[in-house]
């Protein structure tokens, strides 16, 4: 088989609820640029999108050539397309604040008189912290449910499966935690002769913190919702990385919504006479498709052309919504 059964087209038909898309893959490989060709197609289908980005490097405002960072902003004519460049940095710090609150109230209840500022430093500085109030503020943005449609332009794939895995560890981790805080309240209240309930801002926040967890995980895990693509080129490292992303999230049980394959030379316009980089370039993607139709088989959804220059602002993108989605 080397043809494209299920189109992106047909996809998005099959799944006419779909309303949360991610894009992963190597770095380099367009998911960025398939993100907004995606939110650009969504919002002419007259859905209220938004195109997200938790990525640190400002590669949405780039492409857009349009500041939208901080704040989602209208980007392209139809008034129903917004685009949004999340501002990690400030996410941190308002994590770290809130750690600080709940660390503090902890130090003081069991009577530690440490520095909280020990425990606040440990606590968020490992690539773990950031990563996690990313997820935070993806799941946000989902919850306020102010879209019908919502393109992520993840991170490299390898923190967007964490992102994503996390929120069944966080679950489990979460439970054992809970288990513990209540077996230890119920044993202080049963001491203190008093009915009165205690307050525990640590136990509200795990248990608010458990219900976006599960929350989370079941709109991530719900195929008529969710879809994860997986962006490559024609080449063997991209190939070999989206092969073990595929088999980690389908562990996970996050959909994969199936393969694009990017910057494919149109042999068309490579004639005999074409300069002897251009034929081997070719005959190398040649080789690489075969290996494409090989693993992914009926999962391929489109096959993108390499663009004769990079793919910014507007037009471009348009052009690109054209072989993404081909009717
Ligand atoms: N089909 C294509 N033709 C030409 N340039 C492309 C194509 N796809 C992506 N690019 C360009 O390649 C670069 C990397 O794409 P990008 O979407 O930023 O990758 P990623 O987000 O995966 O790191 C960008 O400059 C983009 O404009
Ligand atoms: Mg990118």
């Amino acid at each position: 088989m080397d043809e494209i059964t299920v189109s992106m087209t047909q996809y998005m038909k099959d799944h006419p609820e779909l309303k949360y898309i991610f894009f992963g893959g190597k770095g380099g490989v367009g998911k960025t640029v398939m993100a907004g060709a995606a939110a650009l197609w969504a919002a002419k289908e007259g859905r209220k999108t938004l195109l997200a980005s938790t990525n640190p490097v400002h590669s949405l405002s780039n492409m857009l050539e349009q500041d939208v960072f901080g704040k989602p902003a209208t980007v392209c004519d139809e008034a129903n397309c917004y685009a949004f460049e999340i501002d990690t940095k400030d996410t941190i710090d308002r994590s770290k604040q809130e750690i600080r609150e709940k660390i503090n109230w902890f130090l003081k209840f069991a009577d530690i008189t440490t520095k909280a500022d020990e425990f606040i430093e440990s606590a968020t500085m490992n690539p773990a912290f950031e990563e996690s109030a990313m997820f935070e503020n993806m799941t946000e943005l989902m919850f306020k449910d102010e879209y019908d449609f919502y393109v992520f332009d993840t991170a490299p794939t390898a923190n967007a499966r964490r992102l994503l895995g996390m929120s069944k560890v966080y679950s489990l981790w979460v439970e054992k935690m809970l288990k513990s805080r209540t077996e230890a309240r119920s044993l202080r209240e049963v001491l203190s002769f008093t009915k009165k309930k205690e307050e525990d801002p640590l136990l509200d926040y795990l248990l608010g913190f458990k219900d976006r967890m599960a929350k989370a995980q079941s709109l991530l895990t719900d195929d008529r919702l969710t879809a994860f693509f997986f962006v490559t080129l024609p080449e063997s490292l991209p190939i070999a990385v989206i092969t073990r992303f595929i088999n980690w999230f389908h562990d996970f049980g996050i959909p994969v919504g199936g393969v694009v394959v990017n910057g494919l030379i149109q042999k068309d316009q490579v004639g005999d006479d074409a300069v002897a980089f251009v034929r081997n370039r070719v005959r190398m993607q040649d080789e690489h498709m075969q290996e494409i139709w090989k693993i992914f088989g009926d999962r391929v959804r489109s096959i993108v052309p390499l663009f004769e220059t990079e793919i910014k602002g507007g037009k471009m993108l348009g052009r690109l919504v054209e072989h993404l989605f081909v009717a």
